[in-house]
Order: C-alpha cells, then sequence, then structure tokens
C-alpha cells in the first residue's frame, strides 16, 4: 500500500486505476493513410502503460476525415480503423494502464485541405486559416451522429474511458464560446443554445456506453479573453453535463484564440478545483505538473482527483516509476520487472 495520492487507486466508473497518473491526449502526427493506427502508436502507449500510467488517454481521434487537425491524426469514423485500435487498447490494458482515447473534430482549425471545414460561424480562427463554412442544422445531425458512431467503435475496440474534446478552440469547444459562435439560431445566442451541441453529442454517446466505460468531457475552462466565456458560465457547463451522466471531466484552458497565455507549473489548477467544488465527479487537473512532488501537491490540496502529466511523459516513459521511487511509494511494474530492479 502507499501513503501518497499519486499513487493511491481511484474508481472511474467500473475500472480501478492502479495510481492517479493519467497520460492526456498528445497528438503525435504518425498515423498512417486514412487515419490508422501503426507500430509507432503501439509502441509510443504501450511504453506509457509498461512505464506506470494509471489511466493513458490515447490522442485526439477525429470522428470524420475532415475534422483531424493534421492529415496524420488518428481517426475513428470507419470500420477499416477498428482493428489497429482494438489492439492499441489491448496493448496499453495489457500493460496495467486503464486505456482511454479522445474522439475529436477540429472545426475550424482543421488541416489545410480538408474538403469541408466546419465551424459554427463563418469567421476563421486566424489570417493562417481558411474562412470555414456555418454548419447547417442537419450537418450538426449528422457531425452528433459521428460523435456516437465513434464511441460506439471506441467502445467495442477496448476502450474503457471516452473522452469528448470539448477544448483547445476546436469543433465542440468553437460552439460553446461567444467569441467563434455568432448564430442566431437554437445552437447560438445563450449558453444554453451554445451548449446545445455538445448536450446532444453526450446524450447520443451515452447511449452507446456501456456502464463499465466512463464518458469524460475535456474543457478549456478560461478563453482568457474578457469577450471569451466567464468562469461561472464553464461552472454551469459542468454542471449540465453532469446531470446528462458524464462520469468525469479533464480541465485544460484556452486554444480558441491565437495568443500563448502565461503560464507556470499547475497554471490550470485553480480551474480544475472550481470544477470540482461544483460537480462530485473525478476531475483531471493538468498543466505544467512536470515533478511528483508538484503532482503529489495537487491532489494533497484538492485541486484535482486526477493529474495529467504530458511533455514529462513525452520526455520520459518512465515517469511514473521514478516518481514512485522519489515518493517512496511501491513501484507501479509487473512482478517480473520489480523481480530485476530488486537485483
Ligand atoms: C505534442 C502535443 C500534442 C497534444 N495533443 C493534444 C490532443 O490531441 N488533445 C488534447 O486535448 N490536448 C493535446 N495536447 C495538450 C496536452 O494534452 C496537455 O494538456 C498539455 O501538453 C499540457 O500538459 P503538460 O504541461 O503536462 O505537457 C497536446 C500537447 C502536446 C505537447
Amino acid at each position: 500500500m502507499s501513503n501518497t495520492h499519486l499513487f493511491s487507486p481511484i474508481s472511474i466508473g467500473n475500472n480501478t486505476l492502479r495510481n492517479r497518473i493519467v497520460m492526456p491526449p498528445m497528438c503525435q502526427y504518425s498515423a498512417k493513410a486514412s487515419g490508422l493506427v501503426g507500430d509507432y502508436h503501439l509502441t509510443h502507449y504501450g511504453a506509457r502503460s509498461l512505464g506506470g500510467v494509471g489511466l493513458v488517454i490515447v490522442e485526439a481521434t477525429a470522428i470524420e476525415a475532415d475534422g483531424r487537425i493534421s492529415f496524420a491524426d488518428l481517426g475513428i469514423w470507419s470500420e477499416e480503423q477498428e482493428s489497429g485500435l482494438a489492439q492499441l487498447a489491448w496493448s496499453i490494458s495489457h500493460h496495467g494502464a486503464v486505456a482511454g482515447i479522445q474522439i475529436a473534430h477540429a472545426g475550424r482549425k482543421a488541416a489545410q485541405g480538408v474538403k469541408r471545414r466546419a465551424a459554427p460561424s463563418a469567421l476563421a480562427f486566424s489570417p493562417q486559416y481558411e474562412v470555414p463554412q456555418e454548419l447547417t442544422p442537419d450537418e450538426i445531425k449528422c457531425l452528433v451522429s459521428a460523435f456516437a458512431m465513434a464511441a460506439a467503435r471506441a467502445v467495442r475496440c477496448g476502450f474503457k474511458v471516452v473522452e469528448i474534446h470539448a477544448a483547445h478552440g476546436y469543433l465542440l469547444h468553437e460552439f460553446l464560446s461567444p467569441l467563434s459562435n455568432m448564430r442566431s439560431d437554437e445552437y447560438g445566442g445563450a449558453m444554453s443554445n451554445r451548449l446545445r451541441f455538445l448536450l446532444e453529442v453526450v446524450a447520443s454517446c451515452k447511449e452507446h456506453i456501456p456502464p463499465d466505460v466512463c464518458l469524460s468531457v475535456r474543457l478549456s475552462g478560461s478563453e482568457y479573453s474578457p469577450a471569451g466565456y466567464t468562469l461561472e458560465d464553464i461552472k454551469n457547463v459542468c454542471a449540465v453535463l453532469y446531470g446528462a451522466g458524464i462520469g468525469m471531466i479533464h480541465m485544460s484552458s484556452g486554444g480558441n484564440l491565437p495568443l500563448q497565455p502565461e503560464v507556470w507549473p499547475g497554471y490550470q489548477l485553480p480551474l480544475a478545483r472550481m470544477v470540482k467544488n461544483t460537480v462530485p465527479v473525478p476531475i483531471i487537473g493538468v498543466g505544467l505538473l512536470k515533478t511528483p512532488e508538484m503532482a503529489e501537491f495537487a491532489l494533497r490540496e484538492n485541486y484535482c482527483d486526477l493529474v495529467a502529466v504530458g511533455r514529462a511523459l513525452l520526455h520520459d516513459p518512465h515517469w511514473a516509476i521514478k516518481a514512485a521511487s522519489s515518493l517512496g511509494a511501491p513501484l507501479p511494474v509487473s512482478e517480473s520487472m520489480a523481480r530485476g530492479l530488486q537485483r
């Protein structure tokens, strides 16, 4: 048993994570043609699981071809993609982590060259991006179905956490934000209308999510602009999402304006705590939580329930094992590796 917070297990839905360390979704721009999983992904994600992470969330995986951030993104829009994704979920689970996947649509920030650049309104992200097309209500319904099909595929492939990407200025965030949503129909205007698309996505995904799978949502808690939504708005969004049955919230920030906010270790933790005080589901905190001490602090001081470690895990697949060693917790490794390490 561990007396650290970081290495105490936590239940997410019906699954128990061996510790509170999350590998957050990070695009690897390494997919083969048509968004297929390759050897790179099996090794990359398998290594972090073997390295002791509690929950590995696979990178933004596009629900349609035009929803890719780059043409080397993973995809989850066709049957052809399922066997690779199933191998990936198996590889992550086999090495001890719970397997999660982020399902995403890039919206107006999609790759240059997509056939249809979808958005709530015909407003470019920045002068470097093409002006997107405003989605019709019928097109929105099709995308709601595409998210639901993606969730169903993720479940079939063996993922136990399905994270809906509604952060970082991608399609669902664009609808939530008054910076990018200028619509005058039922999907625009008041926050209750701007939230409609995300709520429809949550409801349709829920229909395909069995009790042993957790439906999570990633949100940008702040837009770093007085013209963006407010902290009060985001608290209300979380309360409504909780009412809609989501099982976890991953609290990030920014991405819907071409600006770089000032950052420091733990800069997004106050947003996580705000949501943790609002809804009774596990909250993932993230953002420059690079050291075991910082991750332990975030949990001990009740900012969040899980800690996502991004770039530090890209640098070092064994971050979790080294963190256990430095905090004096039992090493999160297989029995065979533990035997080797004791020699
Ligand atoms: C290379 C890279 C790719 C990323 N791709 C995604 C992504 O696919 N989906 C997402 O929600 N966030 C993505 N992010 C953001 C990370 O999930 C994380 O929030 C961010 O890196 C901050 O955590 P860190 O300071 O521990 O790295 C990416 C970040 C990096 C560095």
